[in-house]
């Protein structure tokens, strides 16, 4: 049986009128963009509430399209919502965060700098001494298997050892919130699952509250405690599904659990991914 919730739960709200307790927190928030040549205005995102306590990991999937990133742009503050509101620990996102850190897809190291330099980029903005930011990527180098490779560039890595010198980087900053837009999607299949163990593993040793985005559902169900549906554009949630198979903090265990199927099969329903076979509109 998948048990589903109700949306948002609003337990109370402090001054700022967030939820108390929410590390972060969409409240209604619509965003719009201004239609090309005249045209409508795109609604990317409408009316989408959601709330996420400390050290939870929630999952975002819904179709192509639908303002996924757009909501993580909301929730660094790179956007501002049309309508409504979020907040970061309470404090409503008018910008940028440093409380905030975002990993995507590309993993934007910089080409000039040693991999250990990339991952002290954000410490060295920071205005970290070098010593201490040196220590800081050396201990996350190793807890991301990336021991030996402090000072190759990279170019001289592959795509899974950037990904994973790109987790360290955007980790080194100590965020409390994590937004995490298709981070493994451009990954071959099993280096895909190497790197979801590194990364459940750490979010589940520093309890980093994270919101990830993906199109592979079994890496939604096994990364997180909660995934959201979103519904085709304009998106809203459609659905909250709780994942009751204990171990987050080991994909590789839950991946092998027969409840797994139950999960796939009802996030098929909901993306009616049946219906897109015998469609064109993929
Ligand atoms: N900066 C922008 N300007 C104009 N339209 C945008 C901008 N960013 C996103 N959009 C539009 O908003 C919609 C949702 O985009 P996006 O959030 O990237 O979707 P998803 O990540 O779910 O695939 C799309 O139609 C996209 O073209
Ligand atoms: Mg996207």
């Amino acid at each position: 049986m998948v048990s589903t919730s109700s949306l948002v739960k609003q337990t109370g709200s402090d001054e700022a009128g967030a939820t108390v307790g929410a590390r972060i927190e969409f409240r209604n928030v619509t965003r719009r963009f201004a239609g090309k040549g005249g045209a409508a205005p795109v609604v990317a995102a409408q009316n989408v509430s959601l709330s996420i306590r400390d050290g939870e990991v929630v999952s975002l999937i819904g179709p192509s399209g639908c303002g996924k990133s757009t909501l993580l742009n909301m929730g660094s503050g790179l956007y501002l919502p049309s309508e409504g509101e979020v907040f970061v620990n309470g404090a409503r996102v008018t910008g940028p965060n440093p409380q905030v850190a975002f990993m995507l897809q590309k993993d934007l190291l910089l080409p000039w700098r040693s991999i250990r330099e990339n991952v002290e980029l954000g410490l060295h903005i920071r205005g970290m001494d070098a010593r201490q930011r040196r220590d800081r990527a050396i201990a996350l180098m190793q807890r991301f298997h990336l021991k030996g490779f402090e000072d190759h560039y990279p170019h001289q890595l592959s795509g899974g050892m950037r990904q994973r010198a790109a987790m360290a980087r955007t980790l080194a900053v100590e965020p409390t919130v994590l937004l995490m837009d298709e981070p493994f999607s451009a990954l071959d299949a099993q280096t895909k699952m190497v790197l979801q163990q590194d990364l459940a593993m750490t979010l589940a040793e520093e309890k980093k509250t994270t919101l990830f985005i993906t199109h592979d559902l079994v890496e939604a169900i096994t990364l997180s405690d909660r995934v959201l549906v979103m519904s085709k554009r304009p998106g809203t949630i459609i659905e909250e599904i709780i994942i009751e198979i204990p171990g987050r903090e080991d994909p590789m265990v839950r991946r092998r659990d027969s409840r797994i199927a139950a999960y796939v099969s009802r996030l098929m329903e909901l993306l009616h991914i049946d219906d897109l076979v015998s469609s064109d509109a993929i």
